[in-house]
């Protein structure tokens, strides 16, 4: 255990934290006691991960991260049951994409059994944390980064594994439906590009076209194909699916310019327990005007409704509340992982 490795345990871990409103978690930071971090050199194997009480960090003005943008993050959550055991959700689907997003940026990465032990120790030692049943979850950031000084374009000599907390609740307040803009002049992603792994240089890019979207009442935007602009693709931090009759359709993953989500293969997995036939294939955007539902997923926004898109100068509704299919699929899914559905799939992880 590393020197810095000493966990406070004078409050009672059994208890909340203190000044949190946990009836009103949306998805600002909220500072945790404890992160992780885990460092190595180009060419060797990560080892000896340690926890260290929540701050900042230091970089060298010339770390690869910060000039060229060589990191990738993952995102999952840590969810109290109601018996207050406390459970993550496939947490080896995010270890098995950040090994996989580190070969396409050039960076060792830890191990799946590192990565979810350090999932783990992250989340025991910020206890107090993970909000009560029903009121969110303790959201995990892992990140992987370039962190030694490199000035010439190239893979940085060494490498930071880290792990931070922070209670989240609900993405879009109350789940609202979404009103989603047709993003059709700026494009997300390239096929040979990164838009299937999660390198932190797909997400600032998206900002432009989420602030004209917002700024005109939109909730988020789609973004469509680059190739074409004719199919659609994915939100800037969800998947999207659609209803039609009884087929599920989601866009396909096999141009690489689509995240594969966790919760999307989990949801395509529900959808044919549920008896629908699920399609993963390209999606023009006429078939999305022409929905009879269409819901996003991710671990930030669980499954939520779409109530409406806006492509060009057509705008379409959807059909969203109670008898949707999309709160049969958020209330299984949400069930699976919070205990209160049995999970027979082995999709969770119990860690206390
Ligand atoms: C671009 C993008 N697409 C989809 C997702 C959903 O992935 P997951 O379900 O693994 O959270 C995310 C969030 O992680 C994302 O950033």
């Amino acid at each position: 255990m590393a020197p810095s490795e000493t966990i406070n345990h004078s409050h009672d871990c059994e208890k909340y934290a203190d000044g949190v409103d946990w009836d009103e978690l949306g998805f600002g930071l909220i500072r945790t006691d404890y992160m992780y971090t885990m460092k190595c050199t180009d060419g060797e194997n990560f080892s000896h991960g340690h926890l260290s009480p929540f701050g900042n960090i230091e970089l060298c003005p010339s770390a690869g991260i910060l000039n060229y943008g060589q990191g990738l993050f993952e995102g999952l959550k840590a969810i109290r049951t109601e018996d207050s055991r406390i459970m993550l959700f496939r947490p080896k689907e995010n270890a098995l994409r950040m090994k996989m997003g580190a070969e396409r940026m050039c960076m060792p990465s830890p191990s799946v059994e590192q990565f979810v032990d350090a999932v783990k120790r992250t989340v025991l030692a910020n206890k107090r944390w993970v909000p009560p049943p029903r009121k969110g979850g303790l959201y995990l950031r892992p990140l992987l980064m370039g962190s030694g000084s490199n000035l010439g374009l190239g893979p940085a000599r060494e490498y930071t594994f880290l792990i931070f907390a922070s209670p989240t609740g609900n993405y879009h307040k109350g789940r609202a439906a979404l009103n989603l803009y047709v993003e059709h002049k700026i494009h997300r992603a390239t096929p040979g590009g990164t838009g299937g792994v999660k390198s932190v240089t797909n997400y600032s890019p998206v900002y432009q076209s989420q602030k004209e979207a917002r700024g005109k009442g939109f909730s988020d935007v789609l973004f469509l194909d680059s190739v074409t602009g004719k199919n659609i693709e994915e939100i800037s931090a969800a998947n999207i699916f659609i209803l039609k009759g009884n087929v599920i359709s989601t866009p396909t993953l096999i141009y690489g310019t689509i995240l594969a989500g966790v919760t999307r293969k989990s949801i395509i997995d529900i959808a044919l327990d549920f008896g629908y036939q699920v399609e993963e294939r390209m999606i023009p955007v006429e078939d999305l005007l022409e929905a009879e539902e269409a819901f996003c997923t991710g671990t930030a926004v669980v499954v939520n409704p779409i109530g409406a898109v806006t492509y060009r100068d057509k705008r379409v509704e959807y059909k969203t509340g109670e008898g949707a299919l999309c709160q049969k699929l958020y209330e299984t899914l949400t069930g699976i992982q919070t205990g209160r559905l049995e999970d027979k799939k082995g999709w969770t992880l119990e860690i206390n």
